[in-house]
């Protein structure tokens, strides 16, 4: 077995607004493992390929941009976010609007950037070990990963978690466009043909409807027998 089989790995998937980041973020902290922000790759995708006015069926374009990917996640102390860096610049709230995120959902699925996007994935595999967090993280990225966790929570939950999240990045939004964004981003990650968001058959769901972070949080340590 290789080294990198060893890696122990959380993977923590999910809809949009979840709380996914967040908790994956506190776990990071917590174990010291390594992180990766998957949705935030596709966002940083989406916002070069915007900013660059690439034509989305222009794969050798889009296959180039992808190699020359350099992505860095810092943590945030006193904030449950995390600081985006691509090429040394911090791209956080360039990438961190609805626009670039839906956007990131429409690119998604498209196969061919699904498979440039997975090897900058796997490389995120470091000891002494890993939190993953996405949409396919325990399907398709880290099938084989040690610990899997679905999390869950209604349409209007998850719209107030993210209406609050943007809130504190000084991003002005209402709750109906937030809701609107969140439906049609589910049903187009649900239903996409490649790798849809779907829970792994050995992920243990965790409906956070009612929870606080800290309750889930607890979860999960357990979960991870940390
Ligand atoms: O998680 P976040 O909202 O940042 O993700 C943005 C979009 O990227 C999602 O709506 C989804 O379409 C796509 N994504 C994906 N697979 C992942 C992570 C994100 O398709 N593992």
């Amino acid at each position: 077995m290789s080294l990198k089989n060893e890696i122990p790995i959380l993977t923590i998937d999910g809809p949009s607004g979840v709380g996914k980041g967040t908790i994956a973020k506190i776990i990071a902290q917590k174990t010291k493992w390594n992180l990766l922000d998957s949705g935030a790759i596709y966002r940083i995708f989406a916002f070069l390929i915007d900013s660059n006015n690439i034509n989305i069926k222009d794969l050798p374009a889009l296959e180039k941009i992808a190699k020359n990917i350099n992505i860095k996640f810092v943590a945030k102390k006193n904030s449950d976010l995390v600081d985006i860096y691509l090429d040394n610049n911090d791209i956080s709230s360039a990438i961190r609007n609805e626009k670039i995120g839906i956007l990131a959902s429409k690119i998604a699925v498209i196969p061919e950037i699904r498979k440039y996007l997975l090897i900058i994935q796997k490389n995120f595999i470091k000891e002494p070990g890993l939190v993953a967090d996405g949409r396919d993280m325990g399907t398709t990225v880290f099938p084989n990963a040690k610990f899997k966790i679905f999390l869950t929570a209604t349409e209007t939950i998850r719209a107030n978690r993210r209406l609050k999240q943007l809130q504190k990045q000084n991003i002005k939004s209402i709750i109906s466009d937030v809701l609107k964004g969140i439906k049609e981003r589910d049903e187009r990650d649900y239903s996409r043909k490649h790798s849809p968001l779907k829970q792994a058959q050995d992920a243990l769901i965790v409906d956070t409807t009612d929870l606080t972070i800290n309750e889930v949080v607890a979860k999960v340590m357990k979960i991870i027998e940390f």
